[in-house]
């Protein structure tokens, strides 16, 4: 007599529980999918290189796509794609400076327009330091400087690369 009641009850449980259980993994994965992630990678925060390693001679960040040096004492980020169409400048040793082979548009050592089409300095990301290593904000652009700004009095030292 009591059977049915028992089979009754527990098919009641046993749907409640296989509800519940795919109301957890649907909360679960709806929280996985839309929680905030911090950015990495192009776009967000990038670690580099730790702060003793970074000189006048820029050093070049592939993850960030940007080169890091020192201005007069200060790191800063470099990014480098040209504000004239976007290629990709790349730093010439024998000149000491930024060379676009797209164009020919040259920077100084700090990223600032030289010559040729670019309507101004290379851009830049946000620094920051006092971790174990220089982290670079590649989703904070700051504009170059116009045309005209010299922070550093670095002529040409060699021939062009390009
Ligand atoms: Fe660099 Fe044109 S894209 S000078």
């Amino acid at each position: 007599m009591s059977e049915p009641i028992e089979r009754r009850t527990f098919l009641k449980r046993a749907w409640q529980a296989g509800v519940a259980l795919i109301a957890a993994a649907g909360a679960w994965t709806s929280w996985d999918i839309l929680r905030s992630v911090p950015a990495s990678g192009l776009g967000g925060v990038v670690k580099t290189v730790p702060e003793q390693e970074i000189t006048e001679v820029p050093v070049y960040v592939r993850s960030a796509q940007a080169y890091l040096t020192r201005i007069n004492g200060d790191i800063v980020g470099i990014w480098q794609k040209c504000p004239h169409l976007g290629c990709r400048v790349a730093w010439c040793e024998s000149s000491r400076e930024f060379e676009c082979p797209c164009h020919g548009s040259t920077f100084n050592r700090a990223g600032e327009y030289r010559t040729g089409p670019a309507p101004r300095g290379m851009d830049r990301f946000t620094v920051v330091t006092g971790g174990e290593v220089v982290e670079l904000d590649t989703g904070d652009v700051i504009e170059g400087a116009p045309r005209g700004t010299q922070t550093i009095d670095e002529p040409p030292a060699g021939p062009r690369c390009t």
